[in-house]
């Protein structure tokens, strides 16, 4: 790809996923009422971020990425954001400390409300409307109205990412993630399960780890990092007209940056190279994500490497791999393996939500939790095989105590779907599945320590 990029330079691709906008000058007001609008990130912070994710690109740290499958106006407040901020804290408590790796947490937040759908068009008895495609865009009652893409719900959508930036901003470095509040992050309804009781264990050790250190002179007062996290922010590019409004030159570099999140990535549904999604994501410096799906060939994976990362820089790149559970080994490992022998610096996250959506017999969309779990395992092993680095997980959750996945420590099942099911689009794990999965994902991260220890010492032995 030779042609000059510029933020919108995607304009003259063909575009897939974009809503049918009726009114064209009310768009373009809305594009330029955001475009005066300040930037919700600082490009210096997706630096950061990048800097991290080179890390785990080399083995050096996990990706912990999570949060709604779609943002909503409706369930917009504070406790909903606590919740899930803590959930995320608590999930990387416990795989920092069982895996010994930092993690590097993200959130899909402050921004996650635009939806790819199978369909454009939905049909109930005899009326055909357009699909729900997120709030940014219009609005899920199945009424003319409500389905009309509206553009004005580009500038509510900026509002509200602004606020939840300012409360995570406050949670992040305002004192809530101080490691001496490990015991409070435990959240009401967690504390009574089995899962809550092995989160409190882990955070006594946690307590003990901290007394001694005090007692040696190292604390919160001396040691920000043990008072204070860095909490990044990401959502799919898809709506380009809001991402190009929000995307700015940044004046210390000259660069172009996406500001509407630290990260932003692709997903499995617009990641034809030759279109829109991938010629926005091309030219901004923010850190990308790509979903990877199983039609995907090595062939077109390392075309589009060669598009969104042509200087092969560590943690610019996260693949994502979406393979279902009983697909997982067999289409992961060409992929991994041709990213290793082109020698491409990439992290490798596994998404284990959106290849394991079924509808129930009750007639809910669900994800039962052991096919996620399974697709985890299969991850972990593929990587194990390759010897390549299992970096990072992305998941649909949330801190309320939904059911919307089948399975679990509580035993979720088919007829308690209907009793707390919020989603606005796709099944999430609730606070118990989170935790119970980093359970898991912290015991991958020991053995991984654990072996990578073995090779070490076995190594020294031989040398001797
Ligand atoms: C998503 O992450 O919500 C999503 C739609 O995923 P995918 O593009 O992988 O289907
Ligand atoms: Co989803």
């Amino acid at each position: 790809m030779t042609h000059k990029w510029t933020p919108k330079s995607w304009r003259d691709k063909p575009a897939l996923q974009l809503p049918d906008y009726k009114d064209e000058a009310a768009l373009k007001a809305a594009e330029d009422e955001i475009a005066k609008f300040p930037p919700l990130v600082f490009a210096g912070e997706a630096r950061s971020l990048q800097k991290s994710l080179g890390k785990v690109a080399k083995g050096e740290g996990f990706l912990l990425q999570g949060g709604d499958c779609a943002e909503s106006f409706a369930e917009f407040n504070a406790n909903k954001i606590r919740d899930t901020f803590r959930v995320i804290l608590q999930m990387a408590v416990v795989m920092t400390y069982s895996g010994s790796m930092p993690i590097v947490k993200v959130g899909r937040i402050a921004g996650q409300f635009a939806k790819p759908r199978s369909s454009d068009t939905e049909t109930q008895d005899d009326v055909t409307l357009p699909s729900y495609r997120g709030d940014i865009i219009n609005a899920l009652d199945f009424a003319e109205d409500a389905r009309t893409p509206d553009p004005q719900r580009m500038v509510k959508a900026y509002h509200q990412a602004s606020a939840t930036l300012n409360l995570l901003r406050a949670f992040a470095q305002g004192g809530y993630a101080d490691l001496n509040k490990v015991h409070k992050w435990n959240l009401g309804f967690v504390t009574d399960s089995p899962l809550g009781e092995r989160y409190e264990q882990l955070a006594s050790h946690i307590t003990d780890a901290l007394r001694f250190m005090d007692a040696c002179g190292i604390n919160a007062n001396n040691v920000p990092s043990l008072r204070e996290t860095s909490f990044y922010t990401s959502h799919e590019a898809l709506l380009l007209p809001y991402e190009e409004a929000l995307t700015r030159e940044d004046s210390l570099t000259g660069d172009w940056y996406d500001t509407s999140a630290h990260m932003l990535w692709i997903g499995a549904r617009t990641h034809q190279s030759e279109n829109a999604q991938v010629e926005f994501a091309r030219g901004i410096k923010n850190p990308i994500g790509l979903k990877c799906s199983p039609a995907m060939s090595t062939d077109e994976l390392l075309k589009l490497v060669d598009i969104l990362n042509p200087e092969n820089i560590p943690g610019r790149l996260t693949l994502i791999s979406r393979m279902g559970h009983k697909d997982v080994i067999e289409k992961l490992t060409p992929l991994v393996r041709a990213i290793k022998s082109e020698g491409r610096h990439v992290v490798w996250s596994c998404d284990p939500m959106h290849g394991n959506t079924i509808t129930s017999s009750s007639g809910y969309k669900t994800r039962p939790f052991d096919n996620i779990l399974g697709e985890v395992k299969g991850f972990f092993a593929v990587h194990k095989n390759e010897g390549t680095h299992p970096g990072g997980i992305h998941i649909e959750m949330t801190g309320q105590n939904v059911t919307e996945c089948v399975g679990g420590a509580e035993s979720i099942g088919d007829e308690d779907l209907s009793s707390r099911y919020h989603t606005h689009c796709d099944p999430r794990l609730n606070a118990n599945q989170a935790l119970e999965m980093a359970f898991l994902i912290s015991d991958e991260l020991r053995s991984l320590r654990n072996d990578e220890a073995f090779a070490r010492e076995s190594f020294l032995t031989s040398a001797e």
